[in-house]
């Protein structure tokens, strides 16, 4: 099994420039299937879940130009609304074609993205919002089938403000017949992101950043061109790493705007920010406080993908946290690595409570999934010692260049 290999104990300190999101530049591959035309996207990440998408579009008959960040997408040649069982089985997230394929085909075909280790993951609020739309669904040969005569806008109100389910119904209204109006929907900034987007292809969207959005079906889209955002989760993965290592780092095209809650919590710690010149600084050395209590929340909560790398950052603060996990259940299945190194951590239900001693010792862990794995980075990055963290291809499904990323800021890491 591939790992990181790191020797931990020094604070971090340098600059950075931060990867595009993973987390939108996947329902804008998704937008772009939805024209008949090109999408060029500048700032797009080097990552396994970007380049299992593209081999999804490749194999519907998209042709996609790579040349470094940038991705040309020439959508014409798109002649079949099937995705690859064995690749999208590969990336749950293959699920938020289906509103764009019913668009572009009136059909589409996907596998049933599974669960994963944080959670069940279901899809019922996908399902329920494509047939308020106006499509049939059904299983058919273990595949996901979606039909419909034709996409008509309607009134959607999500149970949950679910990301995926938001994307989903965005990507099916933008082309549906008459004006569709979502209520309660996610307000994430990667979907500020892909309503944005969808606007640059002449799209008619209202409501971008709130909770209602009001989508008026349009004939046609238009080729575009779009820079992604930048990655906040990454942004914020090595903010905790270098409060973990009492670290000073500069992180270069961070939007602080996009992760408030986490830089409040970091503030909370001891953590001290200045914002210049689209340039985010933290001082970490006095990050050291506990944090009495912290639940994640959908945006602009505190953002459950950070969840468990704030709780490695708490395991080397000096006294008692509770984190609170609100949305996917088993996100602290990291604890017991992370007591394997040194930390005392102790999970009951949706809490865990974090007595944080002031330090770790390098030890062999196993990452299970991207943002545990994550954690696990950061965990060793503070402990005193060598930690190899097993499981390297989950991190990497998230991080360009994590290993290269921390090598610029000081930390001995390898890999193999
Ligand atoms: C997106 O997943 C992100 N993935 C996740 O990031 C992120 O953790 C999550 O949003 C929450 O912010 C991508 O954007 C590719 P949800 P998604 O639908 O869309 C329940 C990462 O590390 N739910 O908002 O799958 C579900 O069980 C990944 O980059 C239903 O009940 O998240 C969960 O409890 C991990 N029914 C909650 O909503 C549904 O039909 C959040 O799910 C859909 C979801």
């Amino acid at each position: 099994m591939e790992w990181f290999e790191l020797s931990g104990g020094m604070p971090l300190h340098g600059s950075i420039t931060l990867q595009g999101s993973k987390n939108a530049a996947l329902p804008l591959l998704a937008g772009a299937i939805l024209h008949r035309g090109k999408t060029t996207l500048y700032h797009v990440p080097d990552i396994r879940d970007i380049s299992v998408m593209i081999q999804i579009l490749q194999k519907m008959g998209c042709r996609v130009h790579k040349e470094g960040s940038t991705l040309q997408i020439d959508a014409a040649c798109a002649d079949t609304p099937c995705v690859d069982a064995f690749l999208g089985e590969q990336m749950r997230s293959s699920i938020i074609l289906m509103g764009a394929l019913l668009g572009r085909f009136q059909k589409a075909v996907l596998p049933f993205p599974g669960g994963c280790v944080i959670g069940v993951r279901p899809i019922d609020l996908h399902v329920t919002s494509m047939q308020k739309l106006g499509a049939v669904l059904r299983e058919e040969d273990g595949m996901l089938c979606a039909k419909t005569e034709g996409l008509c806008g309607n009134r959607i109100h999500l149970r949950f403000p679910s990301v995926g389910a938001t994307e989903n119904i965005i990507l099916a209204a933008v082309c549906a017949k008459g004006v569709t109006e979502l209520e309660n929907g996610a307000k994430e900034p990667e979907i500020v992101e892909l309503c944005r987007f969808l606007r640059g292809k002449g799209a008619k969207i209202s409501g971008i950043g709130t909770s209602c959005l009001r989508i008026e079906g349009v004939e046609r889209l238009r080729d575009s061109s779009y820079t992604l955002m930048p990655d906040r989760i990454v942004a914020g993965t090595y903010l905790f790493a270098a409060a973990a290592t009492r670290g000073q780092i500069c992180l270069c095209g961070a939007r602080p705007q996009d992760m408030m809650e986490v830089l409040h919590i970091l503030k909370k710690m001891g953590a001290e920010f200045r914002y210049i010149d689209e340039k985010l600084w933290m001082d970490g050395r006095n990050a050291y406080y506990p944090v009495d209590y912290v639940c994640t929340d959908t945006y602009p909560g505190f953002p459950t993908d950070l969840q468990s790398q704030l709780l490695a950052a708490l395991c080397v603060a000096e006294g008692k946290s509770r984190v609170r996990e609100s949305i996917f259940e088993e996100r602290f299945r990291i604890a017991p690595q992370l007591n394997r190194m040194g930390a005392h951590v102790t999970v009951d239900g949706r809490e865990a409570i974090v007595e944080g001693c002031g330090h770790l010792k390098g030890a062999d862990v196993r990452a299970e999934e991207l943002r545990g794995g994550a954690a696990l980075v950061v965990a060793g990055l503070a402990a005193k010692g060598t930690t190899r963290v097993y499981g390297r291809t989950f991190i990497e499904r998230g991080y360009e260049d994590i290993a290269g990323d921390l090598g610029k800021l000081g930390a001995v890491i390898s890999k193999g």
